[in-house]
């Protein structure tokens, strides 16, 4: 235990459940610890570092900005916020035109629950069950599992829970008090499942019928995570409201909620004061100015397939499910996952959970081949 990891345990408060090593350096698709061992980290900082730790690119913006000025109060203008805003919209479905930047993914799901309540005048919110959105108080409501809920109470009301990929579930439980219907694309931390484009399809159908909103927590999935620059491009999502964070600011804190026609908002009924800084949004432009130019979506989507033939191949007897898109990857096994997760940080690769049985990988779309080809193999050693 290095004596940093002392004071983090003394010091901190234990909300955390730690994984013994010290982190202080990284380089695209590895991290290092404070004795020097090296790790593939097909974590990413949670699904943050999609262009890489220390990505030059967003290292030099950050860097020149932090030079120039890092906070301006949204009460004036910046120039870094401002190309922010219209870059968001260019990439963002077509349904979007207006972008409210804040600093995390809770408070993007929170400014969300915000504003579908002040467009609709209505309160409720359809969910899906194994859902999660975050850890502030609406948020919170909006997640599913009991386990982060239950010694909260009372939480928000009017949050109702369908079975993801179920439409009747989900219609069911709209009335006309109901303001949106909020959902990922893939449950992320849920256990990687995937949305079925029959289901979305009709989930968005049935938003424009009844008009309530369409809100897409796009959290974990966006930039280029799935091997489009947002999952909602594979169904043609058009929402009312998504919400971004985690990868938009290359490993500086950023969210992002963008907003349709639909929503309708006033001076003064929200606001924030980082939100929309210089330094984030120079952040998030040189990311995703480096996703795009170097195509780390399509080459997410092939990375992601390879590894999973890869994986395939093994036949892994352990292996229940795997579920990939992009680099997206839960591997559901046959027993809890926490072992097999600590058994590879011993062999130098970091991985996630997603639920009790589902090791998740979400590596960083700039990782090489001959290191999906070791993870692999790893990962097969370890479940053998
Ligand atoms: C889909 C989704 N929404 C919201 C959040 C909350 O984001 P944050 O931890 O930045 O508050 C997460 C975090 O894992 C997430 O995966």
């Amino acid at each position: 235990m290095s004596t940093f990891a002392n004071y983090e345990d003394r010091f901190g408060l234990p909300l955390f459940a730690k994984r013994g090593i010290t982190l202080v350096k990284g380089e695209n698709a590895f991290v290092w610890d404070i004795e020097g061992r090296r790790y593939i980290d097909c974590a990413a900082g949670h699904g943050v570092a999609n262009v890489g730790h220390g990505n030059p690119f967003v290292v030099k913006a950050v860097e020149g900005q932090a030079q120039r000025l890092m906070v301006v109060s949204n009460a004036f203008y910046n120039d870094q916020r401002g190309l922010l805003m219209k870059k968001l919209v260019e990439i963002t479905p077509q349904s979007l035109n207006k972008v409210f930047l804040c600093n995390s993914g809770t408070e993007a799901v929170e400014a969300a629950l915000k504003f579908a309540r002040f467009s609709t005048g209505n309160s409720e919110f359809v969910c899906a069950r194994r859902g999660f959105h975050g850890r502030t108080m609406g948020a919170l409501s909006a997640t599913f599992n009991p386990k982060y809920k239950r010694d909260f109470e009372p939480l928000v009301p009017g949050f109702h829970f369908a079975t993801f990929n179920d439409f009747e579930s989900v219609e069911r439980l709209v009335n006309e008090r109901t303001a949106g219907i909020l959902l990922e694309v893939v449950q992320g931390e849920g256990g990687v499942h995937i949305g079925r484009a029959d289901f979305f399809a009709k989930v968005q159908a049935l938003c424009r019928e009844k008009e309530i909103l369409l809100i897409i927590d796009e959290v974990q999935t966006g930039l280029g995570r799935t091997g489009r620059m947002f999952a909602s491009e594979y169904f043609d999502l058009q929402p009312d409201i998504l919400c971004l964070a985690k990868g938009l600011g290359g490993g500086i804190p950023i969210g992002a909620v963008l907003c349709s026609d639909r929503v309708h908002l006033k001076y003064g009924k929200h606001g924030t004061t980082f939100g929309g800084n210089p330094l984030a949004s120079a952040a998030a432009l040189a990311t995703i100015d480096y996703i795009e130019q170097n195509d780390l979506a399509k080459k997410a989507e092939q990375k992601g397939k390879y590894f999973a033939r890869l994986l395939n191949a093994y036949h892994l007897p352990l292996l229940k499910e795997l579920r990939q898109i992009g680099l997206m990857i839960g591997i559901e096994i046959k027993e809890k996952a926490q072992p097999f997760i600590s058994a590879l940080q011993d062999e130098g690769i970091i991985v996630l959970p997603a639920g009790p049985k589902v090791i998740r990988l979400l590596p960083p779309l700039t990782i090489e081949y001959e290191l999906i080809d070791w993870v692999v193999k790893k990962v097969a050693e370890v479940l053998k």
